[in-house]
């Protein structure tokens, strides 16, 4: 049984059905599966997937077909073309595009062709690799840089080459998942403390430190969380941390280069490039390629990491190409054309979040930063939204869980220098008009049911 809603059928079929599964079933009832056969066992999440897929419920995988222009083209499993605004992507300077970068690309792979030698650890470094170490030393006010083949190596592989079985680790409720992953890996004991809440974190501090002053304790933060569009008091958090002689790391994979009046991120916005433990980050969103890198004022600490840490003894290294175009994205962003695109895409996060706003929708976050999160609430609304709008021509992530709760699905904005303000402007209709029919489309089907 379908309702027509302008662009796709909208399925309405009663609890239980498999129409109704496709737009309701919450992911995580397949998180945990049984039964002696690895092949076959997750054949139902299978059928479950093609049936959100049949229904246009299904946002996930889609290819891009154009570089990551403002305005692009994506194309999903089933075939639906979206060409139009283009705020999936993580190109927040809009550098992926930029000629410098592309021409260091080419120039890295003419000298040093696609693949290193090896891991870090075995003659996977170059000369570009050491330039670009180097500057990110620099750029942190940090001495001791090494280099992964991608942001969420970096994270996982940093903490768990340095925490051990004794040893106390503190996330925030909402850390990436490389976070939590390596936190897990590591052996230590993991608690995690209310969401950007410093008190907390302080009150787990004086727990542990009441029974155990002999073991380290790291606490683990982001610069900006990407889904929420938020940052902690960091300065504060610092002060915090070293009033109980904990470490801080902090992932800087959305801030660094985006923000600050220098792109040091956030840590530069609260005064404390060059203080902080570990901070580790990712190219994958301003630095026009993939990586990530961990920097921290200890030698002895960066040279663990390179022995003990997975993806730096057992992973390739990162490419050249990947080394040159970050490098190259770093001479941008410490420029003053740097400064310009970061105020260009503030610019352009500000006239999204407060045209979002002004139609009545919530925006979360309290900062300027590229994402701009648009809240939808439950979990079915936005697998409509996201099918209506795949189709109206507007390409956007809906974010649902695991990636945050059952009941905050969202759609995740991400803002580019090189967005025009009509690109934003026909993001905010196509956003909102999907988003109105999604809500009515749910209201007609619970009125129904
Ligand atoms: C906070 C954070 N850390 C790490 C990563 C992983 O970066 P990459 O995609 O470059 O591996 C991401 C990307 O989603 C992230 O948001």
């Amino acid at each position: 049984m379908t309702t027509t809603v302008p662009g796709i059928p909208v399925p309405t079929g009663t609890p239980g059905d498999r129409s109704t599964d496709a737009r309701e079933k919450d992911i995580m009832r397949f998180r945990t599966v049984s039964g002696p056969d690895l092949t076959t066992r997750n054949d139902a999440y299978l059928a479950w997937q093609r049936d959100r897929e049949q229904a246009d419920l299904w946002p996930y995988f889609r290819r891009y077909d154009t570089a990551l222009t403002p305005r692009a083209t994506s194309v999903s499993d089933t075939g639906v073309v979206t060409h139009g605004p283009n705020f999936g992507g993580q190109d927040y300077l809009s550098l992926t595009g930029h000629p410098a970068v592309l021409d260091a690309a080419h120039q890295a792979l003419r000298d040093y062709g696609p693949i290193t030698a090896g891991s870090p650890a075995l003659g996977g470094a170059n000369p570009i690799s050491k330039a670009l170490e180097a500057g990110l030393a620099e750029a942190l006010h940090s001495d001791h840089v090494a280099l992964f083949p991608t942001g969420w190596a970096s994270g996982f592989g940093t903490i768990r080459a340095l925490m051990h079985r004794r040893d106390h680790i503190l996330l925030d409720k909402l850390s990436h998942d490389s976070l939590r992953q390596g936190a897990a890996a590591s052996g230590a004991t993991v608690e995690f403390f209310r969401h950007l809440d410093n008190d907390a974190v302080r009150r787990h501090l004086a727990g542990i430190r009441a029974t155990d002053t002999k073991n380290a304790v790291l606490v683990v933060t982001e610069g900006v969380f990407s889904m929420d569009s938020d940052t902690p008091q960091l300065a504060e958090l610092l002060g915090i941390c070293r009033e109980y002689g904990a470490q801080l790391m902090v992932d800087v994979a959305h801030d660094f280069g985006a923000m600050g009046e220098h792109g040091g991120g956030q840590l530069e916005v609260h005064g404390i490039l060059g203080q902080v433990d570990f901070v580790v980050g990712a190219f994958s969103k301003t630095f026009a390629t993939t990586g990530g890198f961990l920097a921290t004022p200890s030698a002895s600490a960066r040279e663990y990491v390179r022995m003990f840490g997975g993806p730096q003894t057992f992973s390739s290294a990162i490419t050249p190409v990947q080394t040159a175009a970050a490098l190259a994205a770093l001479g941008i962003v410490t420029s003053p054309e740097g400064a310009r695109r970061r105020k260009s895409v503030a610019a352009v996060a500000t006239r999204l979040r407060e045209g979002l706003t002004a139609r009545g929708l919530e925006v979360m976050g309290d900062v300027v930063c590229p994402v701009v999160p648009v809240l939808i609430g439950d979990t079915p609304t936005g697998r409509i939204a996201s099918g209506l709008i795949a189709r109206a021509g507007l390409i956007a992530h809906l974010v649902e869980q695991p990636a945050v709760a059952s009941d905050a699905a969202r759609f995740r904005m991400q803002a580019m220098a090189d967005h025009s303000t009509e690109d934003v402007d026909a993001a905010i209709d196509i956003l909102d008009s999907c988003i109105r029919t999604a809500r009515q489309d749910m209201t007609h089907i619970i009125g129904r049911s």
